[in-house]
């Protein structure tokens, strides 16, 4: 079932929209947002709030690759593989972040931080290797730009954990 906060979010944009249909997209990302990922329940808890059928929901899901249908990591990398990527690098980047993080595309690291997704392109072609961490783009991307993203994210982690440490 949807939670109080879900529902209310997507009726916000249902008012934007002319039609359910046209909503559903927002709907899966609201209830991504939520939960991390959209499971089979989170696509039957959207199908009945718009009245859809959950396979149509699914095909939805399963065409847009921002939505994950499978559990993920805190952050999610999304590295560009379409052609100017990979003329510029995609294949060296990749390894890169496979051996720094200890993971392949399609795996999240063991301490549920990272996961590494290869993904169509982002739209910044004139400024490739391109990737995204969560909603944001790194662009003109090398191997040492790559170290300094992954220990900003770092940083991030621990200073989050040390304040959790210390409220409680
Ligand atoms: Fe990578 Fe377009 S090809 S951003």
């Amino acid at each position: 079932m949807l939670s109080e906060q879900e529902r209310r979010e997507i009726e916000a944009h249902a008012r934007r929209y002319p039609n359910n249909r046209a909503v559903c997209i927002e709907a899966l990302k609201i209830v991504q947002q939520h939960r991390g990922w959209v499971s089979n329940e989170g696509i039957a808890d959207v199908a009945e709030a718009l009245q859809m059928k959950p396979a149509e929901l699914e095909s939805v899901a399963t065409f847009y690759n921002m939505i994950f249908r499978k559990p993920v990591g805190k952050h999610v990398i999304l590295l560009c593989d379409s052609v100017s990527c990979w003329i510029m690098g995609y294949e060296r980047l990749r390894q890169h972040l496979g051996d720094r993080l200890g993971i392949r595309p399609g795996q999240t690291t063991t301490d549920g931080c990272f996961t590494l997704l290869s993904n169509v392109c982002l739209g910044a072609c004139d400024h490739a290797p391109v990737m995204m961490v969560d909603d944001v783009h790194y662009q003109d991307l090398d191997p040492p730009r790559i170290d300094e993203i992954l220990a900003s994210y770092r940083q991030e982690e621990e200073k989050s954990t040390d304040g959790n440490a210390a409220d409680s």
